[in-house]
């Protein structure tokens, strides 16, 4: 099996080809999720909100990022195993960045790591993408930053945070990132951004004009009960799939139906 590398996802912007990313948190998913051929598993800090229920993505630790991220990577043959480095982990000096990387890279194997910012990170990133690991950059809405932001609106609507987030781009490209994701933008920056990288966008809730795509996994499977924004598209109600065959266990340990015959030594 072919794997997915820094240099697949580049050939594939340079052909026109999309890129498929989707969060994963543990490894049966992982493994359902890399056979069904998508190019990119993303261990998302957003397990702390779909996996452990915190409002914000700011609780999580990176002792739980890599445990997640090993479960992931040991379900995963084909895709890229991308991680995310927890808040608070990688903002502040070079050093403690450069040690949380390593941290991540060493215990988890994953293959790549990603980091929310531009200019404020940068250096911090270029040491990591320095020492040998792929980086990927992450800009728009950063949910790491949502105190600052005071919600999960838009962002990059006006003048001067589209024009901070292009340059951020090229940054980022210039810093060595392997690829860029664009989250809640609008669709006229991102597919300008992603036309005047090299690298590949991947966007969320960023139009069709990034060069690739990522949403969670839980919402996709409709696992997520109220979360409906817009950009999200559900292909399954998994959420009352499940609640109906739990309910019908319930029902069948009551009533005594299950186990039957065949179903005991
Ligand atoms: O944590 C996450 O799930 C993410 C994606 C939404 C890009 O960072
Ligand atoms: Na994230």
């Amino acid at each position: 099996i072919k794997k997915v590398t820094t240099a697949t996802v580049q050939a594939m912007k340079q052909r026109g080809e999309k890129i498929s990313m989707l969060t994963a948190y543990d490894y049966s998913m992982a493994r359902v999720l890399d056979e069904a051929g998508l190019d990119i598993l993303l261990i998302g800090d957003s397990a702390a909100n779909v996996f452990a229920g915190y409002e914000t993505t700011l609780p999580i630790t990176l002792d739980q990022m890599i445990y997640h991220a090993a479960s992931v990577a040991r379900g995963t043959n084909r895709a890229m195993v991308l991680a995310d480095l927890p808040f608070g982990t990688y903002q502040g000096s070079v050093n403690d960045a450069y040690q949380a990387a390593v941290r991540m890279m060493k215990e988890s194997g994953a293959h790549a790591l990603k980091l929310e910012g531009g200019v404020e990170v940068i250096d911090n990133i270029r040491k990591i993408v320095q020492s040998g690991i792929p980086v990927c950059g992450h800009l728009g809405l950063t949910p790491q930053s949502i105190y600052q932001f005071g919600g999960f609106g838009l962002r990059a609507k006006e003048e001067t945070e589209a024009e901070k987030l292009k340059s951020d781009a090229l940054l980022l490209q210039e810093a060595g990132c392997f690829a860029v994701v664009l989250e809640k933008i609008p669709a006229q920056l991102a597919k300008e951004v992603s036309e005047s990288l090299t690298i590949p966008t991947i966007g969320i809730g960023a139009g069709n004009g990034c060069d690739g795509q990522v949403l969670v996994v839980n919402d996709v499977l409709g696992l997520t009960k109220g979360f409906k924004p817009k950009f999200l598209r559900r292909y399954l109600d998994l959420y009352s799939e499940i609640s109906k065959a739990a309910s019908e266990y319930v029902a069948d340990v009551k009533s005594g139906d299950y186990p039957n015959e065949n179903e005991q030594y």
